[in-house]
């Protein structure tokens, strides 16, 4: 085969509409994640509350819907409670989770208060690690029944005499994790999410649930512990979550680019289990999916160890973000794009400063890394229509992944502003690739921009000195001709090519 890809889509040949929660984040406590990362107090651009208006602008930009917290692990031994009421009484706890010192200076009430400056909605999770029925469900009374009970007068004391109607809850985090507090297998767990699933219920009818499916599809009870837990919850929860984290340890970069194909068989996987369950019991229910944590993690696993324990917010999983992170990004995300339909909730894990696309310096600057690019494009022009899309590329095999094709695309039709945008990655690291798309039933097109985020090097990175050293820039030449696009991509980079259709 020549070295060239094509791609069909038609205006009619959906995959489903895109639930903007796609492009959710998160938020745990967790290394500087919230301290000295969203909150900072005596930051020269924090604002009375502590906020950093640096770290939120880049935030707001990225045009995150929701955002989950405060766990992650964390969750796993935090008492909400905790949380609330006076600063100056709230208490030091150890968290072991990630063996620090947390002050509870920031809480539930501070990240209602933060997720609406960031334009988001929170996504809860409660603990199910240490704690069970009893404190979730004063976790929704406190924070979504209007007034008059004990836990909801005591919102309104705290001064919020609205309720936050926060809409979607997670049955605790990864249970299936021996790492976990608490940690269950999946019949304990499941009776524990279904019983605290249906009080959390009684007390708001309106809320979403996310039972926790595998923290991974490597895990030894993966497949087994999905059906279980949903055997137990299947009617009384609305998604099952998964999560999944892609590392180069070894620097074999083509398998890292390929690891999304893995990524798109877990989903198919855990979306077969979710129906086979669906049968077995005869429901009418569609159980959906939260993809609840996925990114690049690895960078930061060495320098991890030798932290000292019981500090407050220390640097943790600092990761700093190659250009071909950046890649893999944009694969997860095409991956995720594609499968609209089933996929409602995902989180990029996380926001700020852990795993993050935006770092901060303690006291100084806030900057993107450079997976903060596929992201941003994907969330400001992926919200529409997703279109099936028909590929041809030529491919490649590495050691655990096998045909692997060099583009990695998707298209999405936003009608209300009568475009299309094509993701593309050009998995080929020596090569570009020339893309011909066939964007059927369009009428007449024209290329409004072509976007694209490559670098030289690889493994260049942003940081503090350098943030613009990997940004996205305008390439020319990709035309329309009627309805077919002709664009180049560069070897080793990711493209977003936005088309004005019926011109
Ligand atoms: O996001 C970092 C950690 O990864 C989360 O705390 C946990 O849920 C997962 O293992």
């Amino acid at each position: 085969m020549s070295h060239q890809a094509a791609m069909i889509v038609d205006r009619d040949f959906v995959i489903g509409r895109v639930d903007d929660r796609l492009f959710g984040s998160f938020i745990e406590h967790l290394g500087r994640a919230v301290y000295g990362g969203i909150y900072e107090p005596g930051h020269p651009t924090a604002d009375e509350r502590g906020f950093r208006r640096d770290v939120l602008e880049l935030v707001k930009a990225l045009r995150v819907p929701i955002i989950r917290y405060p766990g992650g692990n964390f969750v796993s031994g935090y008492d909400w409670r905790d949380g609330i009421g006076p600063k100056e009484e709230r208490k030091r706890r150890l968290e072991l989770a990630w063996r620090t010192i947390e002050t509870n200076q920031f809480g539930m009430n501070e990240f209602v208060d933060w997720c609406r400056e960031a334009g988001s909605q929170v996504m809860w999770a409660v603990n199910l690690g240490t704690q069970g029925i009893d404190e979730a469900r004063a976790a929704v009374e406190y924070a979504n029944h209007p007034s008059g009970t004990y836990w909801s007068d005591l919102r309104v004391k705290h001064g919020y005499s609205k309720p936050h109607n926060i809409k979607v809850w997670c049955l605790g985090n990864e249970m299936d994790g021996p790492w976990q507090i608490g940690h269950k297998t999946a019949e304990e767990y499941g009776r524990l999410a279904c019983e605290t699933a249906k009080a959390m219920k009684w007390v708001d009818p309106s809320i979403e649930l996310v039972a926790c499916g595998s923290s991974g599809a490597g895990m030894p009870t993966f497949g087994e512990w999905e059906a279980t837990v949903l055997d137990h919850t299947y009617e009384h929860v609305d998604y099952l979550s998964l999560h999944t984290y892609y590392g180069n340890p070894d620097n074999d970069t083509p398998l890292f680019l390929a690891r999304s194909l893995q990524m798109d068989e877990f989903i198919r996987t855990v979306a077969a289990i979710c129906d086979y369950i669906k049968a077995k019991k005869r429901s009418k229910k569609t159980i959906y999916l939260s993809f609840d944590e996925w990114n690049v993690w690895f960078h930061s696993h060495e320098q991890d160890k030798k932290l000292e324990p019981w500090q407050i917010a220390p640097p943790q999983l600092e990761d700093i973000y190659t250009m071909e992170d950046a890649l893999v990004v944009g694969c997860m995300l095409i991956t995720l794009l594609k499968h609209a339909d089933r996929v409602k909730i995902a989180c990029l894990a996380q926001l700020v400063n852990v795993i993050a696309p935006i770092m901060t310096e303690n006291g100084g600057k806030a900057w993107a890394q450079t997976i903060y690019y596929p992201f941003l494009h994907a969330s400001l022009h992926g919200r529409g229509n997703v279109l099936v899309p028909l590929i041809r590329s030529p491919k490649y095999d590495t050691k655990e992944v096998t045909d692997v094709p060099y583009l990695e695309a998707v298209a999405v039709h936003n009608e209300e502003a009568g475009e299309v945008t094509v993701f593309a990655v050009n998995r080929d690291l020596e090569k570009p690739l020339p893309l011909s798309v066939d964007l059927r039933g369009f009428g007449s097109c024209r290329v409004i921009e072509h976007l694209v985020l490559e670098h030289d090097d690889l493994k260049a990175v942003n940081d503090a000195q350098n943030p613009d050293r990997v940004r996205p820039h305008a390439r020319s030449g990709a035309k329309a001709d009627g309805s077919r696009l002709e664009a180049v991509l560069g070897k080793a980079s990711w493209n977003v090519i936005r088309v004005k259709t019926g011109v």
